[in-house]
């Protein structure tokens, strides 16, 4: 496995984190793999994260300030080996665009969990939990795709 999308609904809170921190653990890991991440809505295109992710991935070193928030594309599922839902609603729109690489985030331990939406989150804690969560199954993600390169 050589490239990873990290697909969630608006790609300004959730998955700018896993590409951020997903990138930086590849990094450290001297792995080659091409990392990015999309939303399947086009509500936020062009946006820089939410502030609270820029903000917790900020205080767990990883700078995710300069990324910005694009839309899925067909050419997505030819071009990046495996698609990464973070949870089943994302997962559910991508197969239905006809992906066919999908898996959720949720495959990789924690108990299977989704990762919850925190867009609608009125404190910073439950991004401090998105950013655990999100970082532990990428852990297991990355484990998984060293063993396939
Ligand atoms: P994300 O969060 O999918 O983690 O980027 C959301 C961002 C925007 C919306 C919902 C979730 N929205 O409804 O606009």
């Amino acid at each position: 496995m050589k490239s990873i999308l990290f697909v969630c609904l608006g790609n300004i809170c959730r998955s700018p984190i896993a590409e951020g921190y997903a990138r930086a653990l590849a990094e450290s890991k001297a792995l080659d793999i091409t990392i990015d991440s999309a939303g399947t809505s086009a509500h936020h295109v062009g946006e820089h994260p939410c502030s609270d992710s820029i903000k917790v991935a900020k205080g767990h070193g990883v700078d995710i300030a300069q990324q910005h928030s694009r839309q899925v594309t067909q050419s997505d599922f030819k071009t990046f080996d495996i698609i990464v839902a973070l949870d089943d609603a994302n997962y559910r729109d991508l197969q239905a665009m006809g992906a066919t690489n999908v898996v959720k985030l949720g495959a990789y331990g924690y108990k299977g969990a989704d990762v919850p939406d925190p867009y609608y989150f009125h404190d910073f804690e439950g991004f401090e939990k998105v950013y655990e969560m999100i970082s532990t199954y990428i852990d297991g993600l990355l484990e998984d795709a060293i063993l396939q390169i």
